[in-house]
């Protein structure tokens, strides 16, 4: 097959090697690539945001498959251009890619189907956030999370009130965000160690390909701000079998099925990011791709091919 990987990052890297152990990989190309990445396969550089230019170049090179990196092309569209080229892309179009693209889609979604996650409102406007604080019914902290793709820094636990207004005018006065702060959800703070939970779906369907969980803060010794994860490891010990049974009774089945019967079938790399309470699992957000440092840790662990699965 020839197989295109879309990404520049530790995560394609990772992705490409295990991609290139495959029997079924005849040809590996991946766009825009990195450095490293170039060992393995040829790169070609390209704007992953301009869907009709990645569809063409699917098209000119002939491509069987194309494994899609990270999340913002799926959420312009990219799987829906290429279901409409005919041409086989692994990854949720852009309605199922809201799980993660839009964070006050995921909470009233994981409503709708009874799915564990925090109590949490959805602010439309700053008025309406400050008076939802001013309520206070999730006490202090509370989490405030803009609603978009923030590139993972749009998330603020407030200790008070005036943190949270503070990231309120943040994101909906100053617009730090851009469009992402548009809307806020507000929710009820968690506690408990998180993990990280990985699947491969095919729209119906969902196959575990591991847990991992990450090293969070930017400094050694658990020291300075949170991250997207300064490294990680893989199997989480936290996360065994009888907690993963649960998990896919709970969350995962729920998740496939309520998508599905909203006529949004996921298709792609499912990533639920969870909070073990003392309540249970609950998820704390979506991801519609594979993780970085995650893929590096989790892809390496798959003994069978991967390609056969993902072009199923
Ligand atoms: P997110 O982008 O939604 O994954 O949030 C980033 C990080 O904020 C998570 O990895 C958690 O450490 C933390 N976080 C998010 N939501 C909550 C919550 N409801 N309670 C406690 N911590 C949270
Ligand atoms: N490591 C977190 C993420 O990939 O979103």
């Amino acid at each position: 097959m020839r197989v295109l990987v879309l990404g520049s990052g530790a995560r394609e890297h990772a992705l490409v090697a295990r991609l290139a152990s495959d029997p079924e990989t005849e040809t590996l190309i991946a766009t825009p690539g990195n450095p490293g990445i170039a060992r393995m396969a040829r790169t070609l550089p390209i704007d992953l945001t301009n869907v009709a230019a990645v569809a063409e170049l699917a098209a000119a090179e002939r491509i069987d498959l194309t494994v899609v990196g990270p999340e913002l092309p799926l959420s312009l569209g990219l799987a829906d251009r290429f279901a409409a080229d005919g041409r086989l892309l692994f990854g949720p179009t852009a309605a199922a890619a809201r799980l993660e693209s839009s964070k006050a889609f995921a909470k009233t979604f994981m409503a709708r189907h009874a799915v564990p996650t925090a109590r949490f409102h959805v602010a439309e406007s700053l008025n309406s956030a400050r008076a939802q604080i001013h309520e206070g019914d999730f006490g202090f902290p509370v989490v405030l999370k803009a609603d978009g793709l923030a590139a993972g820094k749009g998330v603020v636990i407030a200790d008070d009130a005036s943190a949270a207004d503070a990231a309120i005018v943040a994101a909906m006065a100053d617009r730090k965000f851009g469009g992402a702060g548009e809307r806020l959800v507000i929710e009820e703070c968690l506690n408990g160690p998180e993990v990280s939970f990985f699947l491969v779906c095919d729209g119906t369907r969902a196959l575990s390909i591991g847990s991992a969980q990450d090293h969070k803060r930017i400094f050694d010794d658990d020291l300075g701000p949170n991250t997207g994860g300064m490294g990680a490891f893989a199997p989480s010990p936290l996360l065994d079998g009888a907690l993963e049974a649960r998990v896919m009774r709970e969350i995962v089945d729920p998740v496939l099925a309520g998508m599905a019967a909203e006529g949004h079938p996921f298709r792609g790399f499912l990533y639920v990011g969870l909070m073990l309470t003392q309540t249970g699992p609950k998820v704390i957000e979506f991801n519609v791709r594979l993780g970085d440092p995650e893929a590096q840790v989790v892809l390496p662990l798959i003994d069978e091919p991967l390609v056969p699965i993902l072009a199923a």
